[in-house]
């Protein structure tokens, strides 16, 4: 499936495409800053690749491209050259708001900082997006609870974010991300405000997620205690992959 129609907003590549394609492809991508002297190549043209069911760790030191790769990754920002494909759609051939509509239903984010919203429970944080999309309901209620459940939040489903864990959270980010079956899941440090027991189990559940959901998920992370968790390991160091 090559053309993407904004009215179709459950675009879903058919299952067939999604065994055979990666889910996210990028094409000798890279990612320049700046001009003339003050140019910074945050990126080097690479190639990579992440197939259904596969969790995705980038490790590397600050300043190697991690961040950069991930929202190139998530059609977030532009690259400077090559071509990113997602869920079977050149992202390049969409307009800015075909854009935001696809990133909405292909793909969920998961940040260092889960980003929930203060005045609103935790069922409240995962039927926001679908409600504003002008979904709503009994389905995306019964979606929610689902997926809280799975986490372990089913009876956190009526706090604020105030009242939960630092782990507790990031469940509720990893789920909130889940609400509408996005075919890629991104993640920059989900982990970083977690102690090491914490840290894994959120990990565990974002990777049997993948699995059980047939997601493809890119997780961004200095932690080196959940590396066992991923599917594969990819290394960055000044712009490029290594090995
Ligand atoms: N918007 C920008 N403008 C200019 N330079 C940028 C911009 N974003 C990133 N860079 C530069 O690109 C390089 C890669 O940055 P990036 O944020 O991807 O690193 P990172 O691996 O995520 O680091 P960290 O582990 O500290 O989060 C750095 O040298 C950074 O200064
Ligand atoms: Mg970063």
């Amino acid at each position: 499936m090559t053309i993407f129609t904004p009215t179709a907003p459950d675009f879903v590549p058919s299952a067939a495409a999604a065994a055979t394609q990666p889910t996210l492809a990028l094409r000798g991508v890279s990612k320049v800053f700046g001009e003339g002297a003050n140019q910074v190549t945050a990126l080097y043209p690479t190639d990579f690749e992440v197939r259904p069911g596969e969790l995705v760790a980038v490790i590397g030191p600050s300043g190697s491209g991690k961040s950069t790769f991930l929202t190139l990754s998530g059609a977030l920002q532009k690259p400077s050259s090559g071509s990113i494909r997602i869920a079977g759609q050149d992202i390049d051939r969409l307009s800015a708001r075909q854009l935001t509509e696809f990133r909405l239903h292909q793909i969920g984010f998961v940040l260092q900082a889960s980003n929930l919203i203060p005045y609103l429970n935790v069922r409240e944080q995962l039927t926001l997006v679908p409600g504003l999309a002008g979904r709503g309901g009994r389905q995306v209620a019964a979606l929610a609870d689902e997926l809280l459940a799975h986490l372990g939040l089913s009876e956190r489903a009526g706090h604020h974010p105030h009242a939960l864990s630092g782990g507790q959270k990031q469940r509720v980010a990893i789920a909130r991300a889940l609400m509408n079956d996005p075919a890629l899941i991104l993640a920059d440090e989900p982990t970083a405000a977690l102690d090491g027991k914490r840290g894994r189990e959120v990990v565990s559940l974002l990777a049997r997620e993948v699995r059980e959901r047939d997601k493809a998920a890119v997780m961004v992370t200095h932690d080196e205690r959940v590396l066992d968790l991923c599917t594969r390991v990819v290394r960055l160091e000044d712009g490029r992959i290594q090995g």
